[in-house]
């Protein structure tokens, strides 16, 4: 079961990838959201951080972290971001919070990626979440047909407007034995922006966070 201890305690560990100096790209979620008010602490070594969200970046900018864009920082040194699901290979499903693409293109400016989430997002097999696809808005029957031919069961997420301004497929009951294959198969789809697999770009690092404040790390 996931617990906000174990997720603080994912965050507070990712602490020790940050270089003084060095931008940082942030993602979105609960786990990060303790990323950055942890992250707080050190505002003043760190010249600012690119966000994944809209969310992200209000709440960087209400601890006083500059908020900065990627088109003018290049390449990050490190990106620290939650995931919804992770597996052995440190695979992701992420998306749940609807900032996938976003999350998407900062992690793959990034050199090293961090992973923060509680031990509940450990997985053997990705796909008991539903994995998002992010979807132009009138592509949607036409993306979600093409998904039932993969095998996935989408279902349209009601009253969710990505910071993109486009809209969310659920897609469930897809058991993914190959997320490389999977994420490049629904990313051929026309009208679909990107989808929550983190495959092509895993993680480098997972801290899996626990309820009595222990972590373990992978990939280190
Ligand atoms: C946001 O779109 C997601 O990718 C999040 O990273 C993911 O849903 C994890 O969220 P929590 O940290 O809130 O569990």
């Amino acid at each position: 079961m996931s617990s906000d201890a174990a997720k603080k305690a994912a965050a507070e560990a990712a602490l020790k990838y940050v270089r003084p100096g060095n931008l940082i790209g942030i993602g979105t979620g609960s786990t990060a959201n303790y990323f950055i008010d942890a992250l707080a602490d050190l505002r003043n070594d760190i010249p600012g951080a690119v966000p994944s969200s809209e969310a992200s970046a209000e709440r960087l900018k209400a601890v006083g972290i500059e908020v900065l864009d990627l088109n003018t920082t290049g390449p990050l040194p490190l990106y620290v971001d939650g995931a919804d699901e992770a597996n052995p290979q440190l695979h992701l499903i992420k998306g749940g919070g609807a900032a996938l693409t976003r999350e998407k293109i900062v992690a793959g400016a990034s050199t090293q990626f961090v992973c923060i989430a509680d031990d509940s997002k450990r997985v053997d097999v990705l796909g008991s979440f539903p994995l998002p696809v992010e979807v132009i808005p009138m592509a949607r029957s036409f993306v979600a047909r093409e998904l039932v031919k993969l095998g996935g069961d989408p279902e349209y997420r009601e009253g969710c407007i990505t910071d993109n301004g486009n809209i969310i497929l659920d897609v469930h009951n897809m058991a993914i034995t190959d997320a490389c294959a999977l994420e490049a198969a629904i990313n051929q789809i026309p009208g679909v922006v990107t989808n929550g697999l983190f495959a092509a770009r895993p993680a480098d690092v997972l801290i899996l966070g626990h309820a009595d404040g222990s972590t373990d790390t992978l990939g280190a």
